[in-house]
């Protein structure tokens, strides 16, 4: 059973300066409901509830946003205001929360093997904030159809989806032969590969579930794409062990990363809102 989701938050933001100066970028509000929580629900819903932070300089609102804030919860206590933190506690108490501090910008798969030393020797679900991912009210999360595979496969799955061929230099990108119609078994993987150098166009999305050996394998792996320890070039050696699955999930992602992806989410759930 997976109970542990690993939240890569150390990465600056510089694509929201200044926004981002102070403040982590995983904090942004969609509405009103920080990113962060949007990630953290989905794996909570996915039964995922020790929430593993890999955090840094800089990002110590994440870690006040899940605890009690003692001054304002006691000044709006019995007024209709504490209704707007239901569920916020709620989460909170269905969840673990651990962190730790990844002191060097080196790249995701440096960001997931810094988490080692909280995830320990178990499988575990990733979750990258900026990739919010939406399902309708009667669908599961992108995370829990995820853990549903795991618990049949018991590999490692990323969520892929097809992009256009002129953004795939943005993404890893995957090749595979189909298993059923969502779901692929991975032959190979390039990270932000050219276009004429992309092995097909289905794109790695923001979720992943990883078995404990990647640990080992990110420890002895060098520095790849744009000088970082990437998680693609780690899971590639499992996928040659045919240890990979990659999955077109249910849903609708938008990559809030970038200001248009942002007012794009902000737009589209202001919508659901109505
Ligand atoms: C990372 C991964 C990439 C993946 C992407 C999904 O890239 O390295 O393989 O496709 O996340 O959001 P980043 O967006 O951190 O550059």
């Amino acid at each position: 059973m997976l109970k542990k989701c690993l939240f890569p938050v150390a990465g600056y933001g510089t694509r929201f300066l200044p926004a981002t100066k102070a403040m982590p970028k995983e904090m942004l509000p969609i509405l009103d409901k920080p990113l962060i929580q949007y990630g953290v629900e989905e794996a909570a819903d996915a039964g995922l509830s020790n929430i593993c932070f890999v955090t840094g300089r800089g990002k110590r609102a994440i870690e006040d946003h899940f605890d009690v804030s003692f001054e304002l919860e006691s000044s709006i206590a019995g007024t209709g205001k504490e209704e707007a933190l239901q569920g916020i506690r709620g989460l909170i108490d269905q969840c673990s929360f651990s962190y730790t501090r990844q002191r060097q910008m080196l790249g995701l798969g440096h960001a997931i093997l810094t988490g080692k030393r909280i995830v320990g020797d178990e499988p575990f679900g990733v979750i990258l904030a900026d990739d919010l991912c939406l399902t309708s009210e009667d669908e599961q999360g992108v995370m829990g159809q995820m853990a549903a595979l795991y618990e049949q496969y018991g590999c490692s799955i990323v969520a892929i989806e097809e992009v256009p061929a002129d953004q795939v230099h943005r993404y890893g990108v995957i090749a595979g032969e189909p298993i059923t119609k969502d779901l692929l078994k991975v032959t190979d993987m390039v990270e932000k590969p050219e276009p004429e150098h992309a092995p097909s166009n289905l794109a790695i999305i923001g979720r992943y579930i990883l078995t404990p050996d990647i640990f080992d394998i990110l420890q002895g792996i060098p520095a790849g794409r744009n000088g970082e320890v990437q998680i693609t070039d780690a899971l590639l050696q499992q996928a040659q062990q045919g240890k990979v699955l990659a999955y077109k999930f249910r849903g609708r992602r938008i990559d809030c990363g970038s200001v248009e992806g942002f007012v794009e989410a902000t737009n589209y759930c202001f919508q659901r809102m109505g």
